[in-house]
């Protein structure tokens, strides 16, 4: 199974049919690039995710990639058992398309329903957390050498939320790991290495310590290099990678661990870059995947056209690549590459003064 290319996982729908003249006309990738148009749930979500959505529509346009894109809503609604969950209409999106986009979307501290990025993971198994970390020529941070990929299981490990209090003062939190999920995302993690022609793999753990769960969450890892042994592996120590990562970043390449490491790990990598609104990611299930920027919904510039679109945009980029497009994923990237090295149109997050719309625009008069 090829994870870059998601046409062996599903029939993409064809809408061609469907679009009328006036939407053929407006919509000149349909003719330029492919006879087929896929489409994709995008979930625009709230705060600053409205905007930046709109901004990587925009681009895709100017870019002319040959996909139509399903909105949907994923406030939470009240089922017919009283509690709060996902809409259907949400879930039967992602579930036909199989590839999404997804906007930040604003969890309620300690009232209303549980986080819904996690609801969402778990409603389509999305089983690995990956989060590639590369420094940008043109914006300056303390390294310019970063270029590595976190690669987070994402279902288990200490999310599992298995929480009690065996006597007053005393609570036990319950850290999960399975045989299944640590050997789907070991391969996962084997095959992502493999297929991108990436340097090495790095299984992080604490096996010393942790040495059931962490022990066989390495020895999955160790029996999937086995299988793979043209992919140079590796095992170190969490606190090793973190010691050697902050001191010299090039040496790791592809790195895969439990779900609370990823966490941690992916933020400190996206750190070394110049933080969370740059970093894209990508969330792989079993039956298709959801992309992702990984900052939050940024409620103080919401609405305010003030917003980075760069993360959501990379986020669709692996998206992109994932389906499959590479030739639009690479010509996207260039742009927005380009665009912040020239500085002329940066975000205030980046030190600039532009706003979202100016720097859209200039990657767009890129892509034309
Ligand atoms: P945040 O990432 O929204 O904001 C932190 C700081 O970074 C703010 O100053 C914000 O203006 C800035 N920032 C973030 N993204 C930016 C962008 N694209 N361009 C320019 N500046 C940007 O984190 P915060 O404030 O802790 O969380 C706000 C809400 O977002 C919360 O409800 C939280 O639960 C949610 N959240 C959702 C996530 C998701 O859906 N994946 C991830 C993280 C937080």
């Amino acid at each position: 199974m090829n994870y870059l290319n998601v046409l062996k996982y599903f029939k993409p729908r064809t809408n061609r049919q469907s679009l009328n003249n006036e939407e053929k006309a407006s919509s000149p990738g349909v003719r330029l690039y492919s006879t087929e148009v896929r489409t994709c749930t995008l979930i625009p979500g709230d705060g600053i995710g409205p905007e930046i959505s709109a901004a990587v529509q925009k681009i895709f346009k100017a870019a002319n990639v040959p996909i139509e894109w399903e909105s949907v809503d994923v406030t939470p609604v009240k089922q017919p058992d009283g509690t709060f969950g996902i809409p259907q209409t949400a879930i039967d999106s992602v579930n036909r398309n199989k590839v999404g986009l997804k906007g930040p979307l604003m969890t309620p501290v300690g009232k209303g329903h549980r986080s819904l990025n996690l609801a969402l993971r778990k409603e389509f198994s999305l089983y690995a957390n990956v989060r590639p970390c590369r420094s940008l020529e043109g914006y300056k941070t303390l390294y310019d050498n970063v270029d590595v990929i976190t690669i987070r299981e994402n279902t288990e490990g200490e999310y599992s939320g298995i929480e009690h209090e065996i006597v007053d003062g005393v609570v036990q939190s319950i850290k999960l790991i399975t045989e299944e999920a640590s050997r789907r995302v070991a391969e996962f993690a084997f095959k992502y290495t493999k297929e991108n022609n990436r340097r090495k793999l790095t299984a992080v753990h604490k096996a010393n310590i942790m040495r059931m769960s962490d022990g066989l969450f390495l020895r999955c890892c160790r029996e999937m290099a086995e299988k793979y042994p043209d992919v140079k592996f590796e095992e170190k120590y969490l606190d090793t990678v973190c010691l050697n990562m902050v001191q010299d970043p090039s040496l790791y390449d592809v790195l895969v661990m439990p779900n609370l490491y990823g966490d941690i790990l992916s933020d400190m990598c996206a750190g070394l870059v110049g933080g969370l609104g740059l970093t894209p990611s990508g969330n792989i299930g079993i039956n298709g995947a959801l992309f992702e920027s990984v900052h939050g919904t940024a409620p103080d510039i919401a609405g305010q056209d003030k917003a980075n679109p760069t993360a959501l945009l990379l986020s669709a980029v692996m998206m992109l690549k994932y389906m499959g497009l590479n030739d639009h994923a690479q010509k996207i990237e260039h742009a927005c590459y380009d665009t912040i090295k020239e500085a002329k149109y940066l975000t205030g997050d980046l030190g600039g003064k532009a706003k979202c719309s100016e720097f859209t625009d200039a990657i767009c008069g890129k892509l034309s």
